[in-house]
């Protein structure tokens, strides 16, 4: 016969006494059951509980649930629940928050100013949704295949837009099927883009345009870049070439770009400066790139001067000027001589002009009319100020000309006096980046989210170097994660990003050939969706917190700017970290805590946007 359950509790509670020891073993199982559940019931300290730190293991999960209480209120406050945040319709699939040109109208921007950035305007009904794919998005190829075909599904642009695409960095394309090709590398379709760099370089008076490292041309930002094609060749001579284009709604030059693994940002200057400091370019390319530079009293031209290093170039192909084709613009010439360029060369439709490397040339009373700046400084951390009519830089430690520069590759310690760091931080920077990319790189694989996940060294099996191409740092520091990237000869290039509470370590970055932009991480970041494969950020978490930002809005655009089956990698503090895995499940990313080996108070969270969300 068979006995109850409840009988035969009875029966134990009654009948047997249970041993003395056996009572302590189940006290003993129930305390490491309520650790267990506790532990993952705020995310988990997922491989070790450590016993010495137990009181303050305590009171941080106080402040823990109280963070975690007013998220949830925050998710519960919106119309969307705690269930998961909805997905955006169809209509904002290539979304780009902050330029909504007929909302800049209502709101009165006018004369060319409602195609600037105004984040004012766009964030007053802030989405609070998921941007979703183009229903037939398929994941880009990897690099160097990608560069050179995409896929039609994944970015917006029309047939008529390839058939009228007729500028140098434009005809290239070929429509096959689902597909777009460009140039390929070894040259097999005829190559506008070869000739016009081989072009460039004779005319600065170089052998060929491999040698555009040596003379200094390390960094170049290609205005108005076509699809990148030209930037593509420079980045095979290992100059980083950088596209920026005005936010366009279809047939995006920054989405193309991006798509493709090339560095671009949107970005336009008719009223406001471009977020980088002064000094920052070795080379100015444009390409009838649509900026009337002889307009608005020449202040386009101060912009680009600013940004222009001393001794640098600045290319200007094709007609993007208000004068006949081949003749030397008038107002353009006088004005160049007024911000101390002299033209060097001309061909055909190709003018370039250089920067002094003569600091004197500006405050020399022959001059004319442009005064320098009343304050030198002001633009160190210029985030979109209005355009100046005044010159900065020439007073800056980092006036060098650009031909004088070593043959190093690396920053050198004098280089780092100038920019008044510390070599120790910097180098510090620099390894810690690189064990902490040897130690995340082989937990990139989904498997770090099954139940037995891997573990920092577990080395088997490691990603290949082409799993990703578009990375972001998005608190870049000293630009030591891009440095462990090339170091490691992964095939990806970062965007380094300085948040504007930072130190603004921008010009040191940008002096070291990389990719940089200054950015306030309140605001969503200039690029299309779908643009990264991998967005890293060590500290910025926890920084931002103390700002009272919110780290919903942060991740939804984190989320917006993410490759399907991109990875997020975010080191920070335990508390912070745990917060934002919770808001990771909102999302619906995939997410994992991981210990570091060492005893550190810091947590690596790992998260993978899903391929498609139901
Ligand atoms: C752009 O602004 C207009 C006018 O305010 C508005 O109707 C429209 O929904 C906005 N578009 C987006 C994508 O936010
Ligand atoms: C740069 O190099 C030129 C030629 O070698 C030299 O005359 C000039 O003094 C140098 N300028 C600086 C600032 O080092
Ligand atoms: C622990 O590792 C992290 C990441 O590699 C590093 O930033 C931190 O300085 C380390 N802490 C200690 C105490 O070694």
């Amino acid at each position: 016969m068979r006995i109850p359950l409840f009988n035969k509790l009875l029966l134990f509670s009654s009948g047997h006494k249970p041993p003395r020891n056996w009572l302590l073993l189940c006290l003993v199982s129930v305390c490491m059951l309520i650790a267990l559940f506790g532990s993952s019931s705020y995310g988990g300290l997922d491989y070790s509980v450590n016993s010495n730190a137990e009181p303050r293991v305590y009171t941080k999960y106080r402040r823990l649930k109280e963070q975690v209480e007013s998220d949830y209120t925050e998710l519960k406050s919106s119309k969307n629940g705690v269930k998961g945040i909805k997905l955006c319709g169809k209509e904002l699939e290539h979304y780009v928050p902050c330029y909504n040109v007929s909302a800049n109208l209502l709101f009165g921007f006018k004369d060319g100013e409602e195609f600037d950035r105004h984040c004012e305007v766009s964030m007053m009904d802030e989405l609070y949704c998921l941007v979703r794919p183009p229903r037939d998005y398929k994941t880009p190829l990897s690099w160097p295949v990608g560069r050179d075909v995409i896929w039609n599904g994944n970015v917006k642009i029309s047939k008529d837009q390839f058939l009228s695409s007729g500028s140098m960095t434009k005809r290239l394309m070929l429509l096959e099927e689902n597909q777009i090709s460009f140039n390929s590398d070894d040259g097999l379709i005829f190559d506008g883009v070869k000739d016009h760099s081989r072009q460039v370089a004779e005319m600065i008076g170089l052998g060929s345009d491999a040698e555009f490292w040596q003379a200094g041309v390390r960094t170049v930002l290609d205005i108005g870049c076509g699809f990148g094609s030209f930037g593509a060749h420079l980045l095979s001579l290992k100059v980083m070439a950088l596209c920026m284009a005005a936010y366009e709604l279809t047939g995006s030059q920054v989405q193309l770009s991006l798509e493709r693994g090339l560095p671009a940002i949107i970005g336009n200057f008719i009223t406001r400066k471009l977020p980088f400091p002064a000094l920052s370019y070795d080379m100015i390319h444009c390409a009838q790139c649509g900026v009337l530079w002889d307009k608005k009293d020449g202040m386009f031209l101060i912009e680009a001067n600013r940004i222009l290093k001393p001794g640098g170039y600045f290319v200007l192909h094709g007609t993007s000027l208000s004068t006949n084709k081949g003749s030397m613009p008038s107002p353009i010439e006088e004005f160049t001589r007024k911000i101390c360029w002299t033209l060097m060369a001309q061909q055909e439709e190709t003018f370039i002009w250089q920067k002094t490397t003569d600091a004197q040339c500006y405050s020399s009373s022959t001059q004319g009319a442009i005064p320098l700046c009343k304050d030198e400084h002001e633009d160190i951390q210029s985030y979109y100020q209005p355009l100046a009519s005044c010159l900065v830089g020439t007073a800056s430690k980092r006036w060098f000309p650009i031909q004088n520069r070593s043959s190093d590759y690396r920053i050198s310690p004098a280089d780092l006096e100038i920019h008044g760091i510390q070599q120790h931080e910097f180098y510090e920077d620099f390894e810690s980046s690189r064990s902490a990319l040897r130690n995340y790189w082989s937990l990139l694989t989904p498997l770090i989210f099954s139940d037995h996940p891997k573990r920092p060294g577990d080395e088997d099996p490691s990603p290949p170097y082409n799993m990703i191409r578009n990375v972001m740092d998005m608190n870049a520091r000293y630009g030591g994660m891009n440095s462990a990237f090339l170091e490691a000869g992964k095939a990806a290039w970062v965007m380094n990003v300085v948040p504007v509470e930072a130190r603004n370590t921008l010009p040191l970055i940008l002096d070291q050939g990389f990719a940089g932009v200054l950015h306030d991480w309140r605001e969503p970041f200039p690029t299309y969706p779908r643009t990264y494969d991998m967005l890293h950020a060590n500290g910025l978490l926890s920084h931002l917190i103390s700002e009272e930002c919110s780290i919903t809005n942060l991740l939804l655009e984190m989320d917006r700017i993410l490759r399907p089956e991109g990875w997020v990698v975010l080191l920070d503090k335990l508390g912070p970290i745990e917060d934002t895995r919770m808001l990771a499940t909102q999302i619906r990313w995939e997410a994992r805590v991981v210990d570091l080996e060492n005893d550190s108070d810091q947590r690596l969270l790992v998260c993978q946007k899903p391929f498609v969300r139901k």
